[in-house]
This record gives C-alpha cells, structure tokens and sequence, in this order.
C-alpha cells in the first residue's frame, strides 16, 4: 500500500509508513519510500516532513527472509546492486533538502534505526520502546556510509558504543546517547512532530538546506572516501550470511556428485546458454557416494561454471566450451573438472585468484574462488587450477569417496 502523506500544517507533511506492519524493510518497502519521496518533492516541496510508523514498531529493519533468500541465491551482481540501491535510499532521506523530523512510534531496530537517525530530529513517544543496531552481534558489518551517519547523528563516542556493542536500549538511555531528542505522550507524538517541523518557515528553506548540506559536507566527505569499505562490506556481509545460512542447515549428508552438478548445470543453463556458451558434460557412472553439503557443493560448481563463463565473454574466435567431468581418481577420490576456453589466467596473477577480494572484474566480488576452496578443503579435498592447451583454463576439485554403495550416475 502506498505510504499516506497527509498535510498537517501549512507546511509540514507526515508521512506514514505501512507497507507492512513492522515497516520490514523490502523492495515494496523501499519502492513506496521512493514513490513518497518523489511526491514530497514534487507536490509538497513547500513542506517539512514528519515520518512516522504504524502500530508498535517504527520499523524492523531489513526483512530478513527476503534478504537472506537473496544471498542465498548468489547473484553477486545482484547483491551489489541491493547494496547500492540500499545506500542511496538512505542517503536521498538523509540530505532531503527540507526538514525532517522522526516521529518514532515503537521500537527502531537496525536498518530501522538507520531510517530514524537519517532524520534532522528524532521525537520519540513515552513507552518501553526499544532501540538497537543488532548487526555486529549477528556478526554483520556496519557499513561504513551508516558508520559515518549515525556518528553526524549522534557524536563518534555514542555511535561506537552503539553499534560496536550492539546492546538492545530503552527510551531513556537512548534519549541520553542523543538518539531520541525529545520524549512526549502517545497521543502527543505527531502534533509535537509536526510543530519541531513547523519551527522553519518555508521562507528559511534555502538557507536550511544550504546550512544542512555544510553541517553534512564533512560526513558526505567521509562517506565518499570510505566506498572502497563499503566495496568489501558488501563481501564481508556476503561470507557471513553464507555463514548464517550454513550454520541453519549444517547438513552432511550422504550424495551423489554427478546429481550435484546436474542440478547447478539445469539451474544455470539458460544463463550460460544466453552468453552462448555449450555445456560438455562427461559423468562418470557409478560414482561412490560422497559425505558432504549439498548447497555448498552446488555452490562451488556454480562459482566455476560462472567464472568459466565470465573467461569465455570476450572469446569470438572459438567456441566458448565449458567441460564438466566427474570421475575416480588414481586414489580412489572423486575429482571433478570444470574447464573452459576462455582466456586464461596470467601468469603474474596465477597466485592471487584464490585470495579474498582479489578479482580483475569491474563488478565481481573477488569472493568467488576463496569461498570455493574453503568449501571443498572443509570437505577434505583440494581445489586445483590448472591452464588448459591450447586455450582456457580448467578448475579441478577432488572429494574423498564416502564408503557408501555407489549410486547409479
Ligand atoms: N576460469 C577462469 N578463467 C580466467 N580467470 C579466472 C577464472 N576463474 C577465476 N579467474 C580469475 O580469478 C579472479 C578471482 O576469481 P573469484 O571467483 O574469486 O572472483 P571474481 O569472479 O572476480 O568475483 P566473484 O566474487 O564475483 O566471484 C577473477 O577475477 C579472475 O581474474
Ligand atoms: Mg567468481
């Protein structure tokens, strides 16, 4: 539902949020925060705004379901394009030229929290309401661009406390930690907002925005030099989340590799198809079984295929063949072998491609391979690479056999 912006005043208008009924944040969440922006800025650029929520929750923060579902899916472009969707989201409220003032309603949680201390002025009902950034706790990396936000918002001291500890704080505490600047009854919160919002005559707007954008510049300043933080953020978040879903299903269980690698290849084949690569497949049958995690070992298939496919793009003058094998090897292991005939790998950077963070690619992650080797050596195998005559390159990964009967390939 799209978010109700009524006026108030002359010149203030609240905005509520009720996409859902703890304001989780989602793409509906942030699509409905666009599209109120887009009208303040347009029908109601005469007005201050009052952002307030629904019920007893001001907002919950990211939607968790939806955001793990989508690491979990392992579109690392995807994951950069949330991240940057997301940061500017919050940064198109934090310099929104007009006053703003939180009317906080419940509780503030996380990215909830980061959408109240975005505001110029946080008023907050009397209430056991509750505020915290949980995401050190879970083990998540503050990006820095909130880092940087939160310390304008409420001075260095009180923001590392905040978010470095990551303790849950009551109304008091956080009025004393500067979150909160005023306390008022329930049924007093939005008039109280609404008249802080009025204090600045439409008048004075020019002058508030131009001495919001000096009191910003510094903070603004510091955010840009940070993105190259926020760059491995978005990877560090990647790893733990990976973790988190890990340690949800910490699943060893009994399969067959050569089914591992059919489902990633039905998976990701119209993907590979579309950038005109062909799938070779060699399967040994009769595989033994192996012990492992089925996830995790699809996921290192996937990273291959796609890192073959990503060595191919520029290729025009062969076919772009992507060969997958699977057999025993001489010790009794499975080995299985992605090979493509992409470009290769220089030399000079042969000894790099499996350490984090290190990627030629202008949107990759450099996450890839380091992820895949750590997945495989927890397994009790080795992950090789290995250049291919006369073109490309082949990637090669042994599991040791479970003593199981084999299963049909
Ligand atoms: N099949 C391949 N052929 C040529 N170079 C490769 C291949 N696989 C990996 N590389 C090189 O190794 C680097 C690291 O790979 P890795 O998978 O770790 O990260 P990435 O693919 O760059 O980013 P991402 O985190 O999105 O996977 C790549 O940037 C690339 O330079
Ligand atoms: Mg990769």
């Amino acid at each position: 539902m799209p978010w109700t912006i009524e006026r108030k005043h002359d010149h203030v208008v609240v905005v509520t949020m009720n996409t859902n009924k703890v304001n989780a944040q989602n793409p509906a969440f942030f699509a409905d925060l666009h599209a109120a922006f887009d009208r303040l800025e347009t029908e109601f650029d005469d007005c201050a705004v009052v952002l307030t929520g629904t019920g007893k929750v001001f907002s919950a923060g990211l939607d968790l379901d939806h955001h793990f579902a989508m690491f979990a899916r392992r579109n690392l472009r995807e994951i950069n394009d949330w991240f940057a969707a997301y940061r500017a989201t919050n940064l198109r409220l934090f310099t929104y030229p007009r006053p703003t003032v939180a009317a906080i309603n419940g509780h503030a949680y996380a990215g909830g929290f980061i959408t109240a201390i975005v505001s110029d002025y946080r008023i907050a009902m009397e209430g056991a309401l509750q505020f915290a950034l949980n995401e050190v706790p879970i083990g998540i990396p503050m990006p820095a661009v909130y880092c940087e936000i939160i310390k304008y918002a409420i001075g260095t001291l009180a923001a590392s406390e905040f978010t470095l500890f990551g303790q849950v704080y009551d109304l008091e505490t956080a009025s004393r930690m500067g979150v909160v600047q005023k306390t008022v009854a329930s049924d007093q919160l939005l008039n109280a907002a609404v008249a802080w919002a009025a204090h600045v005559t439409p008048d004075c707007y020019p002058a508030y925005s131009f001495s919001k954008r000096a009191l910003q510049a510094a903070t603004m300043a510091a955010i840009d030099a940070a993105a190259r933080l926020d760059r491995d953020h978005a990877g560090e978040v990647f790893v733990r989340i990976r973790e988190l879903l890990k340690h949800r299903t910490p699943e060893h269980a009994t399969l067959g590799i050569n089914e591992a690698i059919r489902d990633v290849l039905a998976l990701t084949g119209s993907a590979l198809r579309s950038r005109s690569v062909v799938i070779q497949t060699t399967l040994a049958a009769d595989l033994p079984l192996v012990s492992g995690d089925r996830v995790q070992l699809q996921q290192v298939i996937m990273n291959l295929a796609m890192n073959g496919a990503d060595a191919m793009s520029s290729v025009t003058d062969r076919p772009r063949l992507l060969r997958v094998g699977s057999k025993v090897n001489d010790e009794g292991s499975i080995e299985v072998r992605i090979a493509d005939s992409g470009t290769g790998i220089d030399e000079a950077i042969r000894h790099r491609i499996f350490d984090p963070l290190f990627t030629t690619k202008p949107a990759g992650m450099g996450m890839g391979l380091s992820m895949c080797r750590r997945i495989i050596e927890a397994h009790g195998g080795q992950l090789r690479a290995s250049p291919c005559t006369p073109h490309g390159t082949e990637f090669r990964f042994t599991i040791p056999g479970s003593n199981k009967p084999p299963m049909p390939a």
